[in-house]
């Protein structure tokens, strides 16, 4: 055994522990700081993030009382809750991924298609040199995905209102262990352009990896069958120790389906077929992906609450126009604004 094979892991460890320090104290992320996490999640199957987020949940761990979490109020959500909170949660550390039973009303997916039909996006794919903003238009799509500026998305009242829903905060709070803090607000079009896996729209496995601990709830705002988008992922690969060697070694790459089921059985890859409005909740620590349309095209809204900004650097996002909710959480969780600045 080679001495840089026990020696660099450690030297990577002290940078990365430096670096997270650094955040804690200065809110400041770097690239280098950013690169040793993705190493050592690969290298030590995610328990490095696991050591680092238990000590983030040790430092702003939630008073027991605030589990239920922070006095919010539901009274404030526009959504008929039909999930029980606490199986959610239970079915989200066992599997990865749950699909509510709570769906959005047609009205507010109505309202969020109007607002992706008549704001520009960019076209995006791997073969997209140009991010040239236009109105996307379904009869004659010329990439593969049409992505929303997250500065537009966080503008909106509709979408500010359903990022501060307090019951997909209690549901983050409980299974982060810490308050939330609002990471993402992403919106796009996938279309049937290509008809098969484009890399850059993540249509092959992949994990993500942009911070330690996270979960994203995607909502479909148009109806998804097998062969218009459905979102994959495989159960139970978010768990720290579940992503093999093999592919481990790949670093933070995109993985054909084939080569994960030499290691998963094929009753753990799912895939999430439901009418607009269907809600999923899921830890894409575990392997996912948008599988490539066939026909149609599938608009999708994303969130994503994380328990700390550590990790990839990030330029924060100044809400010029934020509404009752936005100002109203301001107030009972500050914290939740460290990016998106209200
Ligand atoms: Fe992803």
């Amino acid at each position: 055994m080679k001495i840089s094979s026990i020696t660099h892991p450690l030297r990577d460890a002290g940078i990365l522990t430096k670096k997270f320090f650094q955040f804690v104290f200065s809110g400041n992320n770097s690239e280098l700081g950013y690169q040793k996490m993705i190493k050592l999640y690969c290298l030590t199957n995610g328990y490095s993030n696991s050591i680092l987020s238990y000590i983030i949940r040790l430092t702003k761990k939630l008073k027991k009382g605030n589990l239920g979490l922070l006095n919010l109020d539901c009274k404030t959500s526009t959504l008929d809750w039909k999930d029980n909170l606490n199986e959610i949660v239970a079915k989200l550390s066992k599997e990865g991924y749950v699909v509510l039973k709570t769906k959005l009303s047609s009205q507010i997916c109505e309202k969020l298609i109007r607002f992706a039909e008549i704001t520009p996006s960019s076209p995006s794919g791997d073969s997209q040199s140009s991010v040239k903003q236009c109105l996307y238009n379904p009869k004659n799509p010329s990439a593969p995905t049409y992505k929303f500026t997250e500065n537009d998305l966080a503008e909106n009242l509709l979408i500010q209102h359903l990022a501060a829903d307090p019951y997909f905060i209690k549901i983050a709070a409980n299974y982060l262990g810490t308050a939330p803090v609002l990471d993402l607000m992403a919106m796009w079009w996938s279309t049937a352009f290509k008809k098969e896996a484009d890399v850059n729209s993540a249509q092959l496995y992949h994990f993500d990896m942009d911070r330690l601990k996270w979960i994203k709830v995607f909502f479909y705002l148009t109806d998804v069958d097998s062969n218009s988008g459905p979102h994959c992922y495989v159960a139970k690969s978010h768990r720290s120790g579940c992503k093999p060697a093999e592919i481990r070694k790949r670093g933070y790459a995109r993985i054909p389906d084939s080569d994960l089921l030499k290691y998963y059985p094929a009753s753990d890859f799912k895939e999430i077929e439901g009418p607009a409005g269907t809600i999923i909740i899921g830890d894409t620590m575990a392997y996912h992906k948008g599988k490539p349309l066939i026909h149609g095209d599938r608009l999708i809204l994303e969130f994503e609450y994380t328990n700390c900004l550590f990790g990839a650097p990030f330029i924060p996002i100044k809400i010029e126009s934020p509404g009752h909710d936005f100002r109203i959480l301001k107030k009972e969780i500050p914290s939740f604004f460290g990016k998106f600045q209200v």
